[in-house]
C-alpha cells in the first residue's frame, strides 16, 4: 500500500476546530462521495457516509475538528486574550504562531513572568500585529477561533504535523472507504464533530445511527520517548488495538476479534492501555442500551502540540487493520 501522503497533508492544513468543521467536511464529502451508497451531514454537522450490507450495522468515527484557541477579550491596545477550545498546555502554545479562519495571522506571548512554572493561558496573549482595538476589531471578533499554524514535513519513517489529533484518523478511514469492497456489514462512517470539547458529535450520531457495534480511529500517545512515563505504546511498532482509556474498556468480544484479524492478515499491532484520555467510542458505547465498542489508535507523539508526529508504517496498518475487519462479517 502506498502512502498517500498528499492526502493527509490535505486534511491536516484545513481550518476546522471544535464547532467550525464546514470546511474540512466539504473536503472530505468531494473525496469520498464517489465510494459510498448515501451521504448525509446531520443537524449538528457530522458527516454519516454509509456503505450498505445486509448484516450488522457498524459505526465508524473519526473526528474532524482540531483543537484551538477561542478570543474571549480583545484590549485597548488590540491585543487578544483567549480560552482554549480542547486541550492547550500553556507551554506548547508560548511563541507559536497561529491562523484565524480569515487567514489572520498571530503570534502567542505572555506578560513578564518570573517563574515559568506558574504559566497560564490567563496571563498569555494573542498580537496580530495591529496598533490599536478598532483595527484589531475590523479583522477578528470575540468568539473568533486561531488554530496553530505549522508546516507539514515527512521523512521515510514519521509525518511531522499538526492535528494529526485526529485528522489522521479521518485519513484512515477515508482510505479504508476506497479500498473495502463487498462488505457484509452494513457500515456508517461517521467523520465527527466537537470531539475534542467532549465527544459531542459522536453521542447524537450514535443515537440516530443505533449500531450493534461502534468503532472508532484516533491518536493516542507513546511512551518511547526519554524517561516518558511506563506506557507500552511506541512508533512504527504497529497500530494499537485499545484495551482501555479514561472514556472505554473495550468490549473483550471485539478486541479479540481485532487481535483475530491482525493475527490473521500479518498485520503489526500493539495492545493500547490509556491512563488517560477517552475518544469518540466513549461516547458511542452508552448510547441506549449499550453498543460495544472499540478503538484503532494511531500511535503519536507530542499530542496536541504543533508538531505532532506519527509512523507512516503504524498509520499503514491502521487502514489495513480498519479495510480487513470491515470486510469481514463482524459479529460478536
Ligand atoms: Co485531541
Ligand atoms: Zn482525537
Amino acid at each position: 500500500m502506498k502512502f498517500n501522503s498528499q492526502l493527509l497533508k490535505e486534511l491536516v492544513s484545513i481550518y476546522g476546530p471544535s464547532g467550525n468543521e464546514k470546511f474540512i467536511r466539504d473536503y472530505i464529502e468531494t473525496e469520498i462521495k464517489n465510494y459510498v451508497d448515501e451521504i448525509i451531514t446531520d443537524d449538528l454537522g457530522n458527516l454519516i457516509a454509509r456503505k450498505k450490507g445486509n448484516g450488522n450495522k457498524i459505526m465508524i468515527a473519526a473526528h474532524m475538528d482540531q483543537i484551538g484557541l477561542m478570543v474571549t477579550d480583545i484590549d485597548d491596545d488590540g491585543f487578544l486574550r483567549f480560552t482554549n477550545i480542547g486541550g492547550i498546555s500553556p507551554y506548547i502554545t508560548l511563541s507559536q504562531q497561529v491562523v484565524f479562519e480569515n487567514g489572520t495571522i498571530g503570534v502567542i506571548s505572555a506578560e513578564p513572568i518570573e517563574d515559568i512554572s506558574k504559566l497560564k493561558l490567563s496571563n498569555m496573549y494573542i498580537d496580530i500585529g495591529t496598533n490599536n482595538k478598532e483595527e484589531t476589531e475590523k479583522i477578528v471578533d470575540i468568539g473568533d477561533i486561531c488554530v496553530y499554524k505549522s508546516d507539514y514535513n515527512e521523512n521515510d519513517n514519521v509525518v511531522f504535523t499538526k492535528s494529526l489529533d485526529d485528522r489522521v484518523g479521518c485519513f484512515v478511514a477515508i482510505e479504508s472507504i476506497k479500498q473495502i469492497e463487498n462488505n457484509v456489514n452494513d457500515l456508517y462512517f461517521v467523520f465527527t464533530v466537537q470531539e475534542e470539547v467532549g465527544l459531542r458529535g459522536a453521542k447524537t450520531a450514535a443515537y440516530r445511527i443505533d449500531p450493534d457495534i461502534g468503532i472508532a480511529i484516533d491518536v493516542t500517545g507513546s511512551g518511547d520517548t526519554p524517561k516518558a512515563k511506563t506506557f507500552a505504546i511506541g512508533l512504527n511498532k504497529g497500530t494499537a488495538i485499545k484495551v482501555k482509556d479514561n472514556s472505554i474498556l473495550t468490549h473483550p468480544k471485539l478486541r479479540q476479534f481485532m487481535i483475530g484479524v491482525a493475527k490473521e492478515n500479518n498485520i503489526s499491532y500493539q495492545l493500547e492501555v490509556l491512563e488517560y484520555g477517552g475518544t469518540d467510542s466513549g461516547a458511542i458505547h452508552l448510547t441506549k442500551e449499550g453498543v460495544p465498542s472499540g478503538v484503532i489508535s494511531i500511535p503519536t507523539r507530542y499530542v496536541h502540540s504543533t508538531i505532532e508526529m506519527a509512523s507512516k508504517n503504524d498509520i499503514i496498518n491502521s487502514i489495513k487493520l480498519l479495510s480487513k475487519m470491515l470486510e469481514d462479517n463482524i459479529k460478536l
